[in-house]
């Protein structure tokens, strides 16, 4: 492992020790980090089969918002809690000028680290730090609002945040009325750190609270439980009225897998494994949420990580895209090269993501070949056509295949492929397509049927 990546793993370790002894002090469940079981995968039928709907148990809230992933930008991964006005005002510039509002990127979120007090509620009131943000939360509002953009915010249902800073215990619907007074339009609620260990009943209650205090706000505001993919939150969070909900603890700048850096952190290859089982919970309004990108972040992450390759970050964010992951953008806008502004505001990429299906890719065909290292994503689109992954995640390069017959069990009998990274389609093939992808490689791909009459119905 590089040196700067141990450097910045311990320093992690020593932060999160010093915040749950924090939490320990004011919080009823503490947060040791430990690492759940991975869900099981289910038997792949058909990606056309995969059912988008909830279970049917639970309040049953909904906002009715998040009807395609959201699109846009979080502080933490780039800045931790080291934000402020003038950082966020630039941000809201750049996003709003150089193509990421126009390819969609359009929620500018704060994470932890706005508030003024560290400790807990019942000590000090939420308020934003008059030194980071002169102008309040308001302003930045009306900043984003006038540039077509969308603000948001973060919060936990503690006594304190994860990074130790004043959480809403307590006072759920007054927190709710002042975002909403605000103008905010995206709430992350992090009950990651203080309710760790809490039940499930505990950590339902705590998300149906602020559900329920967002929906009497009287604002829109999209809901981000973020539980750190703990007390199996996909299974319930949407009937709570929550719009996403993270799958796993915080994603790692690297391709280092297997993962789990210090029992916390994983990478992006992790991150897939852990959504493997947990396709048929995301749909329309309510999203399997992967952690923020890492593309950017070029190993100069707050947390840990070396950095990726291009290739290696073209295939994080168009893996994200395939999984119908909320795409929220961690690094330095102001800084982003040429490779990360082609990688993001890919129109075809971007498609795939917002597709109003809304179904998420899951892993088909022949399994995972080469010892796990070949795997082939597939996701049904509103259009009738396939958007496919083929994903090598091995060190050396490989020929990988796509069979619609095979591997999508449709009767196609002749179909095209769009590269989309390529921007290039071939075709009409009647056998597998066949193609070289290198170490790392994510091969995007979207397969359109050929009907010889066009009365004919689509399969
Ligand atoms: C947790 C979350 C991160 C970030 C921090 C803020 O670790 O998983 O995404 O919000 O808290 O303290």
């Amino acid at each position: 492992m590089h040196y700067q990546t141990i450097l910045r793993a311990a320093t992690a370790v020593v932060l999160l020790l010093i915040e749950s002894v924090v939490r320990g002090q004011s919080s009823t469940y503490t947060n040791i980090y430990t690492i759940p079981p991975l869900p099981a995968a289910p038997t792949f039928t058909s990606p056309l089969a995969v059912s988008t709907s909830v279970p049917p148990t639970g309040p049953n809230l909904s906002n009715g918002l998040a009807l395609t992933p959201p699109l846009g930008w979080s502080s933490w991964n780039g800045f931790g809690p080291n934000i402020n006005e003038s950082l966020l005002r630039d941000t809201i510039d750049t996003i709003a000028s150089n193509g990421l509002k126009e390819a969609g990127f359009v929620y500018v979120n704060l994470d932890d680290g706005w508030q003024r007090y560290p400790g807990n509620r019942m000590d000090h009131p939420l308020e934003a730090d008059p030194v980071k943000f002169p102008s309040g939360i308001k302003a930045l509002a009306d900043y984003a609002h006038s540039k077509g953009l969308k603000l948001g915010i973060y919060s936990g249902p503690g006594q304190t945040t994860c990074a130790g800073y004043t959480g809403s215990q307590g006072h759920e619907d007054e927190d709710a009325k002042m975002f909403a007074s605000w103008g905010i339009d995206h709430l992350k609620y992090d009950s990651c750190c203080a309710y760790q260990l809490a039940p499930k009943s505990v950590v339902q209650q705590v998300i149906l609270t602020m559900s329920q205090a967002l929906l009497n706000s009287g604002r829109p505001i999209v809901y981000h439980a973020c539980h750190c993919g703990w007390a199996d939150s996909w299974e319930w969070a949407a009937q709570y009225g929550a719009n996403q909900w993270r799958i796993g603890q915080d994603i790692s700048d690297d391709f280092d897998y297997p993962g789990n850096r210090m029992k916390y952190f994983f990478d992006v290859l992790d991150l897939l494994d852990r959504g493997n089982g947990l396709v048929q919970y995301s749909g329309p309004g309510h999203w399997n949420d992967y952690d923020m990108l890492i593309i950017g972040l070029n190993g100069k992450s707050q947390h840990v990580g070396a950095g990726c390759s291009n290739v290696e970050y073209r295939t994080h964010v168009s893996m994200w895209a395939m999984v119908c992951s909320p795409l929220l953008i961690g690094s330095d806008v102001r800084t982003l090269n040429n490779d990360s502004m082609e990688t993001l505001t890919n129109p075809e990429i971007i498609a795939i993501s917002q597709d109003p299906l809304g179904q998420a890719a899951s892993t088909v065909g022949v399994g995972d070949q080469d010892g796990g290292d070949l795997q082939v994503y597939a996701k049904a689109m509103e259009d009738g056509s396939f958007a496919v992954a083929l994903l090598n995640r091995g060190s050396k390069t490989a020929d990988m295949s796509i069979s619609p017959k095979r591997d999508l069990t449709v009767a196609w009998d002749k179909y095209t492929v769009r590269d989309v990274w390529k921007h290039e389609t071939t075709g009409p093939y009647d056998t597998p397509y066949m193609v070289e992808v290198i170490s790392h490689e994510a091969k995007i791909l979207r397969l359109t049927q050929v009907v010889a009459n066009a009365s004919m119905p689509l399969l």
